[in-house]
């Protein structure tokens, strides 16, 4: 089986082409290493059944030849960062929204079944039940609705044409190999923040709530999809159940208080207040379940920043 893995350069993305390597799958990722880099998947790069085509999902005529023999697409490239998304949305628009259009059409051409990443931003906050893949959606950023069109572009595909698709919704991600510089996450930015002795800067009152998902638990949760009969037309979350504030957070990483300065916040009109993760449906149809606590997480994502 052939698997294309759109922005497999990246965070997420190289965990699951290492994921799916694993399982004896030939991997090819196809990234344009605008935010993900070779760094990323250097110790892919001498196993056999590991290609990497750089390209861009915009490209139509390179896509055309990448696709050659593929039998199913893990599509993961995005521009992912919201407060770019507020600043520049065409861009946000068009890698997103065209660029998921593309992968669509070229799977349609192929019948390659097509495994979406999508995000839980598309929801609207919880109101302290945990989030359900009924829950309402309410995009707050740029960012957040071309992930939504993204995946009912897909599953309209699934629709009219019968392509065998799966939506996956994965919580806010995190652990090794994820940036830490102002385009990463914020357990990467604060753990790197602690280790250079600066202050961990909370955007905000800190009272924003997030389920987060270490990135070796989230990689098991995408293949599962992929491999699942049963989640073909589908869309499915993925999370911990547990959500911890951004004060919290920043307190569990630093442990002290005094290192936390609370900043204006950048983008408040995007912001969820709560977000914490029904995964009963992964559970059900998968199997799956998140493997790594928070805290084991956060360990082991300092152990790799702090190149230990
Ligand atoms: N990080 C999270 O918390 C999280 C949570 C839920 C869903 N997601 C989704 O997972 C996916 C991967 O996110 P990530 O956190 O690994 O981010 P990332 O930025 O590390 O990965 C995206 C990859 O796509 C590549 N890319 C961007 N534009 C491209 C284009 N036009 N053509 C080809 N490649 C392109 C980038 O170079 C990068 O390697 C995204 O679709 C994102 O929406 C992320």
């Amino acid at each position: 089986m052939k698997v294309l893995v759109t922005g497999g350069a990246g965070f997420i993305g190289r965990w699951v082409v290492k994921r799916l390597l694993s399982s004896d799958y030939n991997v090819i990722a196809y990234d344009n290493l605008s935010s993900g880099s070779l760094a990323n998947i250097n110790e892919f790069l001498k196993n056999k059944c590991f290609k990497f085509v750089k390209g861009d999902v915009l490209d139509v005529r390179k896509m055309k030849k990448v696709f050659e023999d593929v039998d199913i697409c893990v599509h993961l490239a995005a521009q992912i960062n919201v407060q770019k998304s507020i600043e520049d949305p065409e861009e946000t628009f068009r890698v997103n929204v065209i660029g998921t259009h593309n992968v669509l059409e070229e799977c349609r051409r192929r019948d390659a079944k097509l495994v979406l990443v999508g995000t839980c931003l598309v929801y609207d906050t919880s109101l302290g039940k945990p989030i359900s893949e009924n829950h309402p959606v309410k995009p707050a950023s740029p960012y957040a609705s071309s992930k939504l069109a993204g995946e009912e572009l897909a599953l309209s595909y699934f629709r009219a044409y019968g392509l065998p698709v799966v939506v996956t919704r994965p919580f806010n991600t995190y652990g090794p190999f994820q940036r830490s510089d102002s385009e990463g996450g914020v357990v990467s930015i604060f753990i790197k923040r602690k280790l250079e002795k600066k202050p961990l800067l909370v955007f905000g009152d800190g009272e924003q709530t997030r389920d987060l998902l270490y990135v070796e638990d989230c990689a098991d949760f995408i293949v599962r999809a992929m491999e699942s009969r049963r989640a073909v037309g589908e869309i499915i979350n993925a999370g911990t159940g547990r959500d911890v504030s951004i004060n919290e957070l920043a307190l569990m990483i630093c442990g002290n208080n005094k290192m936390i300065k609370h900043v204006k916040h950048p983008h408040p009109q995007a912001e969820i207040r709560k977000l914490v993760c029904d995964f009963s449906k992964a559970r059900k149809l998968l199997g799956w379940k998140p493997a790594i606590s928070l805290e084991e997480g956060i360990k082991k994502t300092e152990q790799w920043l702090a190149g230990v």
